[in-house]
């Protein structure tokens, strides 16, 4: 590709982690446990029959790893507070122990100069909050927003921004709808009452953190796609619009317009959630920042068996359709249906099977995805989108959910016998790239 991208002088440059995935010290200090920990205690929910009891042992090596970031010349970091290190049982008491951890993080971050994306929510529900119903429960909307007002008040200064929740599309769907994720449950109902319940928290937290007054701006990170029809049949254009409805819409027309998609509520049927009274108007707030997750796009085949999707730029290791142009499509999509406020990009990676020779991780295939990615982001910012920050995705190979650790994202390589840290070449790349970009603005 000959097109040299240039981004805005003061573009973000960062890299992403959340805490289940990378903290381990799963009970240490009076954590409690989390839905995370109670899934993987079943192995056979993880690929791997693996769990996060370790991890990357982030909770103890977090100096080291801020360091990391700091010598790739990185200015932004992007992580999750896991809610029950700092509120054991998602209600009551608070740990002190677990909040020291996140303000040595914060303090650290900022020795050296490194602004911090705090996530409330990345999937690790207090258990005892799952024991009295989970997100099926629409009490845990409101113990959410008492976590998120507490940090708010605590950190809400320290932290550049805070998400309230990250892809709360896979906590409803994976999480409930197809079993795949924590909780485990498999219930298409359920799941989209969870999601009701997911914006609901959502809006709670954002009215909440408000009244707080701390300079931290704040949002919400979505997972995004564009869906395509395989063919211009009229079936799999319907599913198309259908599947973008139920995805990317159905997230973002509740914040931004104060109601769910027509179509998709439409095709929930009797499956659409139950919502009370003043319940849009709550999560029909402004919000400061919307972060969006891309990895890949939705191909729509209506055809038995789906017609596949074409890959002409290849699959990445977790078998997704390598398609950078969608980053663009999408957030062109985007702007033209919303009205949006400055946009981060909170996450894009791949994932490769990396392989240590002679002391180097030569992960090429790493380096083409980011690079394709960032010349797609930067179409879409001479269009005029406002994109402020771009995280990678992510800093340490870690815990791939229920794929366990057989996945690697990490631009940094991660000996899970030694816990040694390792730069793969992308990591390097990286570094290079956005030290240019820094001279060339
Ligand atoms: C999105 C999730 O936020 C993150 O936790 C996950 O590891 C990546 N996608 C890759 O699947």
């Amino acid at each position: 590709m000959t097109h040299t991208s240039h981004f805005p002088a003061d573009f973000q440059w960062g890299v992403a982690t959340s805490a289940f995935q990378i903290e381990g010290a799963a009970y240490e200090d009076g954590k409690g446990p989390s839905i995370w920990d109670r899934f993987c205690e079943n192995p056979n929910n993880i690929k791997d029959h693996s769990n996060g009891l370790i991890a990357c042992e982030h909770y103890h090596r977090y100096q080291e790893d801020v360091d990391i970031i700091a010598s790739l010349n990185l200015d932004t970091y992007r992580f999750s507070m896991a809610w029950p290190r700092v509120q054991p049982l998602g209600h009551g008491a608070w740990n002190e122990a677990g909040f020291d951890f996140y303000d040595r993080l914060l303090d650290a971050l900022a020795k050296k100069n490194i602004a911090a994306h705090l996530t409330l929510y990345h999937w690790d529900l207090p258990q005892a909050l799952q024991d009295a119903g989970g997100w099926l429960s629409r009490d845990t909307a409101y113990r959410f927003a008492d976590y998120a007002e507490e940090v708010a008040r605590r950190f809400g200064n320290r932290v550049a921004t805070i998400a309230t929740h990250n892809e709360p599309w896979c906590t409803a769907n994976l999480g409930h709808g197809n079993a795949q994720f924590a909780p485990g449950i498999a219930d298409e109902k359920s799941a989209i009452q969870v999601s009701h319940h997911l914006l609901l928290s959502h809006g709670l937290a954002m009215s909440a953190m408000r009244a707080v007054g701390a300079s931290a701006k704040l949002g919400i990170v979505l997972n995004q796609w564009t869906a395509d029809a395989a063919t211009d049949s009229e079936a799999d254009r319907a599913m198309a619009e259908l599947e973008y409805a139920r995805s990317v819409q159905w997230f973002m027309d509740p914040i931004f317009k104060g109601h769910y998609p027509e179509l998709a509520l439409r095709a929930h049927g009797e499956n659409a959630p139950v919502i009370h009274a003043g319940d849009m108007d709550v999560i029909h707030q402004t919000i400061d920042f919307l972060g969006v997750n891309y990895y890949f796009r939705a191909w729509c085949s209506a055809a038995n068996p789906p017609l596949p999707a074409p890959a002409l730029q290849g699959v990445t290791d977790m078998g997704w359709e390598i398609y950078p142009q969608g980053l663009t499509e999408l957030l062109m999509a985007l702007q033209a249906e919303y009205i949006l406020p400055p946009i981060y990009i909170t996450e894009n990676g791949m994932a490769s099977a990396d392989q240590l020779e002679d002391e180097k991780i030569p992960d090429t295939d790493r380096i083409n995805y980011i690079k394709m990615h960032l010349d797609a982001l930067s179409q879409a910012i001479e269009a005029g989108v406002n994109v402020r920050g771009y995280f990678l995705w992510s800093l340490l190979d870690n815990f791939e959910w229920n794929s366990g650790y057989a996945k690697r994202f990490g631009i940094v390589h991660v000996d899970y016998a030694t816990q040694t840290r390792r730069l793969k070449d992308s990591a390097v790349w990286y570094r290079d790239y956005v030290s240019r970009q820094r001279v060339a603005t």
